[in-house]
């Protein structure tokens, strides 16, 4: 389990030299934490001297901010219609179970990230998953648990 220090937030300030600028320091404490804890932008806000909502605002314009824990890997499910029509219902269930997540949630041991995309732009080799940027095509329940178990070796092997 990663938890804020804020005493790191100094440091990563520090790290990033006088002259940071806000979004680089979010970036690198999102790098650190995997997320924006709610103590680490109002410690930003108050270093920087811009309202907390300031802060917030960056912080939920970027897509690359996460504003809740995430995982250690990410595992997208293409829901467009091509990958729906395919069996990706199926597929995300068979990951909602076997995870005990819903999309947008992550794992209590912050392993994995579940969430669900439309159309990544490869319709034919669908149903599509992305684990971690790597593009899984004609997804079936049974490759869901061979990607799984591989994704949890690796997990097992990284801690
Ligand atoms: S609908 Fe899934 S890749 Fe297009």
């Amino acid at each position: 389990m990663i938890d804020f220090e804020p005493s790191e937030l100094a440091e990563t300030i520090e790290e990033n030299g006088e002259g940071a600028s806000l979004i680089s320091v979010l970036e690198e404490i999102q790098a650190r934490y995997r997320y924006l804890p709610q103590a680490a932008m109002v410690l930003v806000s108050e270093r920087f001297g811009v309202p907390l909502s300031q802060v917030y605002s960056v912080a939920t314009f970027y897509h690359s901010f996460s504003l809740t824990p995430r995982g250690k890997h990410t595992i997208s499910v293409c829901t467009g219609t091509a990958c729906h029509v395919r069996g990706a219902v199926q597929v995300l269930n068979r990951l909602e179970t076997t995870l005990d997540v819903q999309p947008n949630e992550t794992t209590r041991d912050r392993q994995f990230t579940l969430e669900t995309v439309n159309c990544l732009g490869c319709c034919a080799l669908g149903p599509v998953v992305v684990l971690d940027n790597e593009y899984e095509g004609q997804v079936t329940t049974k490759k869901v648990d061979k990607l799984l178990k591989r994704a949890m070796r690796q997990a097992g092997g990284e801690q």
